[in-house]
């Protein structure tokens, strides 16, 4: 528990929610996020798989609040564990006052303390997190297409597309799996909050389409919802679209499209660079809705460990430079050596200008959302050698950077 004197007229102290502070952080939440149409018929309650729930009191009274969700994602070929930063609330009477500041030196340090090595969220307005080292790294949409023009994405002879059995369900989740640890971004969707049911998976949409190639083996998934009514207004919404074969991605789009006598639109949600768009035939591809998702690298040495391109050698010097968990601060050395990269602190760091990134550059660079060019441009990154400013682009870029779960 920690105590902080914020200013002469409000003490206020922060510290993990108990199970009697479960109905006040559920009516902040309304307050901020708006009450739901169907009120929750369960009483209030934090004991949620993967939810560590922090608040800032003032007076005994509950004054703002957030949630350190556990997730895994997958950066450079590991899944990291991941604090993801949810519901964060600041009750009206008490904003502007700065609160949020010892709430996320509370939150992020016990995050880190239970091995969370980035932290990402959905910001509602990115300035609102800047100041703690969070930065864009991507996007996750929602984006229209005309459901006829999937009609004209040509025919693939070579699969069948068929409805899911519960026993695709581990074909399906590979197909995810593989997905995800090729890019940078995605959330494992394994671990405590994610349930491993087949219900979960193939009850919750209309429908699970998979494609299945002439050899019987999976190649591809659509979760799909059919929505309501029929018609110029109607829309089919597509909540997952993968495949592992560009027959796959057509075989999948043409059976949305088959939609398109009923459902005039479909909309797909998706996040950067989708492969998706290589088969749509025109240039439709209209972004409906839009939450950008941003990165703060928490605990730096741990975020690094990860595999490299085997063969490539070199010891990096970095500094990091502004961060809102000043322990961060300071010299490391990135050591890439037999496919692995290591991160120490380095007592000294060699040069007169070093390589320096603000937390917002080690995020986009982490994420490989950037080149450091770009970040010198955004003043991001200073110092160090130009020359070498591509060895860190292959050792960071590479991969696509995407998120597909909304939290
Ligand atoms: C967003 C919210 C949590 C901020 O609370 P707050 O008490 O104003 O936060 P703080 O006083 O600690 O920090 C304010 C800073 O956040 C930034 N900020 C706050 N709201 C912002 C907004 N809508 N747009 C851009 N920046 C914003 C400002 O840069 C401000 O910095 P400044 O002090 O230099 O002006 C609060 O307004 C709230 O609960 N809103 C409704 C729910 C919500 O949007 N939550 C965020 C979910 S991601």
């Amino acid at each position: 528990m920690m105590v902080m004197r914020h200013d002469e007229a409000m003490t206020v102290t922060v510290r993990a929610l108990q199970a009697d502070d479960a109905d006040v952080a559920r009516r902040l939440g309304e307050e901020a996020f708006g009450v739901p149409v169907t009120p929750p018929g369960e009483p209030a309650s934090i004991d949620q798989a993967g939810f560590h729930w922090y608040g800032s009191f003032a007076g005994g009274v509950l004054a703002a609040r957030m949630i350190d969700r556990e997730f895994d994602s997958y950066f450079g070929g590991a899944a990291v564990p991941t604090c993801g930063i949810a519901g964060v609330t600041v009750a009206a009477e008490f904003r502007s006052r700065g609160l949020l500041s010892a709430l996320f030196t509370e939150t992020l340090g016990a995050a880190k303390e239970r091995g969370a090595a980035v932290s990402t969220l959905f910001p509602t307005a990115p300035a609102i997190y800047r100041r703690f080292g969070y930065e864009l790294i991507s996007s996750f949409d929602t984006v229209q297409v005309p459901t006829h023009v999937l009609a004209s994405v040509p025919a693939s002879g070579a699969v069948e597309v068929r409805r899911a059995h519960p026993a695709d369900l581990d074909a399906i989740r590979t197909i995810y799996d593989v997905w995800a640890q090729e890019q940078n971004g995605p959330l494992s969707r394994r671990g405590i909050s994610f349930d491993d049911s087949a219900a979960d998976l193939l009850d919750r949409p209309d429908g699970v389409s998979v494609a299945v190639d002439p050899a019987g083996t999976v190649s591809g998934f659509a979760r799909w919802s059919r929505g309501q009514g029929y018609g110029d207004e109607a829309s089919l919404t597509v909540v997952d679209l993968l495949a592992t074969s560009a027959d796959g991605y057509r075989g999948l789009l043409r059976t949305l499209g088959s939609f398109s006598s009923v459902t005039a639109r479909t909309r797909i949600d998706t996040s950067g660079n989708d492969l998706v768009r290589l088969f749509v035939p025109s240039a439709h591809w209209e972004i409906m809705h839009a939450a950008p998702y941003m990165l703060k690298v928490l605990d730096v040495c741990a975020a690094l460990d990860r595999p490299c391109l085997p063969g490539l050698t070199a010891d990096l010097t970095f500094m990091l430079a502004g961060d809102f968990l000043a322990g961060n601060n300071g010299g490391y050395v990135l050591e890439l050596a037999n496919g692995r990269t290591g991160c120490s602190r380095a007592s000294t760091v060699e040069a007169q200008q070093p390589r320096t990134f603000t937390p917002a550059g080690l995020a986009q660079m982490y994420a490989g959302a950037q080149s450091s060019a770009n970040l010198r441009v955004a003043g991001h990154l200073s110092g160090g050698d130009p020359n070498q400013d591509l060895v860190w682009d292959a050792v960071f870029g590479g991969r696509q950077t995407h998120i597909r779960n909304f939290f």
